[in-house]
């Protein structure tokens, strides 16, 4: 069969090189390497590259604290990355750093390129400054008292009590984090990206298939506003790279951490023309008009930087713009968010410590889908389901019919399968399995694999091989039964195979047989001798699943060092909330309101200004229902709003709260309406 081969580019996040990479880490990096190691099998032409983020206030910080210089700390905790990455099998063609000679040179080009087309400008701003410690501080960086609220020891940026956003001099007694210093305002040059340049662009980029629907809706909170201009700029002393022409001024961490994608790449392009082996052409990858592939695997909190920026930025230096982002939700552990008080801060070292690899891998697995859900480590159902997936159903096959030919037969398979039409069944099967992982909808995958597993057992429970096997008159039956019951298994192994590289490697051993691709499975092995049978997965103990859960209660509750985030500039950091407590909820005041007018906004594509009437008072919303309703169908209507959100400024004038509607978008809108006996100004319940 001839396959064509497609060019692909395949990134992870990369991680912050100031702390230890944890189980949340793990769903990113292992649902990635499954893709990557799929389309290898299938022949293409596939590349994993990824670094570490080296960059940022917080790695300065953390150096300093330490006594050590930034890279000298960079070049510590990359080791720790790598080793934690490879250990569960994490098979990236090359690992590199943000802080690094490719990574500057393209900061610089791409950047130059940004200023040349005009899409760079330069603004005096204010800033909360740390006369101690002689620096700007980033938001988070300034602590202080809720103006709102009251609540101590909250971010320069927004209140975790009430949720409230403000600037850090807004605070009441606020602090340095870093000095402890009251700060003070100061103000300095900064250079912004124009992101607005890219309005139209990115309103088509983002529904023209590069994202998960549910993404898309969720940009379209950033796109019906004028996009703000982009911050890209930081003063010294900072960890970075120095801005050409702008002494004293750093690229921020979020300009140079994408194009580190693009710095491992290279570095790996470059080694391999320097072994003369010239496969790769990085520059054909970048080309405006590449027909390479290029999909970055990111974290639902990390969309705007890939799904905005980064496009823009690309666009905007004249290069190509990725084919896709597939963004995932987080790890809870046990039902709840990691914590390090409730022991579930779980790292990758406390794992590998005492638990098989693969085991999580087949896990998240059985977990994953193309969506961005949350998911769940729950360590019941983990036991319970590699126990019974890998060790009760895949590998049983093996191990069950592996001694009859290795004690009776020499090793030796039969010379034709024993039920060809099971066989086929097995080959036929591969190609749906094949769209599912292609599709990133592992968990079906593993569905689909898990009930070929229960009809190769089953096949063998009815045909009853140990009785045969008894009489010498039968045992050429048994054998086929078992040679068939072999080649099911190789089929497995090779559709399981992305997800357990190990447990194939062992199995090919086992089998006698060359590294497995997808498609090698065509043909069933016959007169073929395998080889002695040892058993390749052990089951899942609870003693050391709860040895996991000591270390992580153990490892100090030490505080991260703050994400270098910048709230303020980007607008909202986390398009996709996380699940929320009750207490959550309870703050939104859900009351009926009524249409009273419903208006066009000039200038405006997908606007509509309403005004509510409340009952004892009326506001003004801005609301994004255009495509689905006109004005006159609105008017006199009664819907649901949420009245207590914060005023918002938008283009068109300020937003005074937010009316509720259901649907996927476009003209499948629904603004949300109330029954009968539902009064303007009644709390919703
Ligand atoms: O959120 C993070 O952990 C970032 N270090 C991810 C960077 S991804 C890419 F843009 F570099
Ligand atoms: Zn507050």
């Amino acid at each position: 069969m001839n396959h064509p081969v497609r060019k692909i580019l395949v990134t992870s996040a990369l991680p912050y090189a100031n702390g230890s990479i944890h189980m949340g880490h793990m769903v990113e990096y292992i649902q990635t390497d499954i893709w990557v190691r799929f389309q290898k099998m299938r022949g293409h032409q596939c590349i994993y590259v990824c670094a570490d983020d080296a960059h940022g206030t917080p790695i300065m910080l953390r150096a300093q604290n330490e006594g050590i210089t930034p890279e000298e700390l960079v070049t510590r905790i990359g080791k720790e990355h790598r080793t934690d990455f490879a250990a569960f099998d994490i098979g990236f063609d090359n690992y590199h750093s943000t802080h690094s000679d490719e990574n500057r040179e393209l900061a610089e080009t791409i950047y130059g390129r940004l200023k040349e087309n005009g899409h760079i400008v330069s603004r005096i701003i204010e800033q909360a400054y740390d006369p101690e410690k002689e620096m700007f501080l980033p938001d988070r960086f300034v602590r202080g008292t809720c103006p709102k609220c009251g609540t101590d020891d909250q971010y320069g940026d927004n209140c975790e009590a009430c949720g409230a956003t403000y600037d850090p001099t807004d605070l009441i007694n606020p602090v340095s984090a870093v000095s402890g210093a009251t700060p003070i305002r100061k103000k300095s040059e900064h250079l912004f990206f124009k992101l607005a340049d890219f309005q139209d662009m990115l309103t088509q980029w983002t529904r023209a298939g590069h994202l998960q629907p549910e993404v898309s809706n969720k940009l379209d909170e950033w796109l019906n506003e004028e996009l703000r201009e982009w911050d890209i700029s930081r003063d010294a002393p900072y960890f970075g790279f120095e801005i050409p022409d702008a002494p004293d001024k750093y690229f921020y961490v979020w300009l140079d951490a994408p194009m580190g994608y693009f710095a491992s790449f290279k570095n790996l392009c470059e080694r391999r023309s320097q072994e003369g082996r010239d496969d790769i052409n990085f520059d054909d990858f970048l080309a405006k008009d590449s027909d390479a592939e290029l999909y970055h695997f990111i974290g639902k909190d990390i969309i705007s930087f890939h799904a905005l920026f980064w496009p823009a930025v690309l666009a905007g230096a004249n290069l190509r713009t990725p084919t896709a982002i597939y963004a995932h939700g987080f790890l809870t552990v046990n039902g709840q968010k990691m914590s390090k008080s409730r022991g579930t801060f779980i790292n990758a070292r406390h794992y590998l410590d005492h638990l098989d690899p693969e085991y999580l891998r087949y896990y998240f697995a059985a977990k994953l889908t193309s969506r961005i859900d949350d998911i769940d480590l729950n360590f019941e159902d983990f036991m319970a389901r590699v126990n019974s997936d890998l060790v009760g159903k895949v590998v049983n096959i093996a191990s069950r019919c592996a001694g009859f030919i290795s004690k009776k037969c020499d090793g030796q398979l039969s010379a034709q399968c024993g039920e060809p039409e099971l066989y086929q069944r097995f080959v036929d099967a591969g190609e749906t399995i094949a769209t599912l992982y292609e599709d990133r909808e592992f968990s079906h995958a593993m569905r689909e694999i898990m009930a070929l597993a229960d009809l190769a057992n089953q096949y063998i429970d009815e045909q009853k091989p140990w009785v045969l096997a008894k009489d010498e008159a039968t045992t050429a039956q048994a054998q086929a039964i078992y040679s068939t019951g072999v080649n099911l298994f190789r089929i497995l192994i090779t559709y399981l195979k992305p997800v357990l590289p190990v447990m194939a490697e062992k199995a090919e051993a086992f089998l006698n047989i060359a590294a497995l691709n997808w498609y090698s499975c065509a043909e069933p092995l016959t007169n073929h001798v395998i080889k002695k049978f040892k058993p390749l997965m052990t089951r899942v103990e609870q003693d050391k699943i709860d040895a996991v859960l000591a270390d992580a209660q153990k490892t100090l509750a030490a505080k991260q060092p703050a994400k270098p985030v910048n709230k303020k500039e980007v607008g909202n950091m986390d398009p996709i909330a996380e699940t929320i407590q009750y207490d959550d909820f309870a703050k939104i005041d859900l009351r009926i309101a009524r249409i009273a007018k419903a208006e066009h906004v000039e200038g405006a594509d997908k606007l509509l200004q309403l005004t509510l009437d409340l009952g004892d008072e009326t506001r003004n919303v801005f609301a994004g229902i255009k495509s689905a309703y006109a004005p006159e169908d609105l008017e006199g209507k009664l819907t649901v709003m949420v009245a207590n959100l914060a005023p918002r400024k938008m283009r068109f004038g300020i937003s005074e709260g937010m009316v509720l509607a259901a649907g996927p978008g476009g003209k499948d809108l629904w603004i949300l309406e109330p029954g009968e006996g539902a009064q303007p100004g009644m709390r919703v319940k």
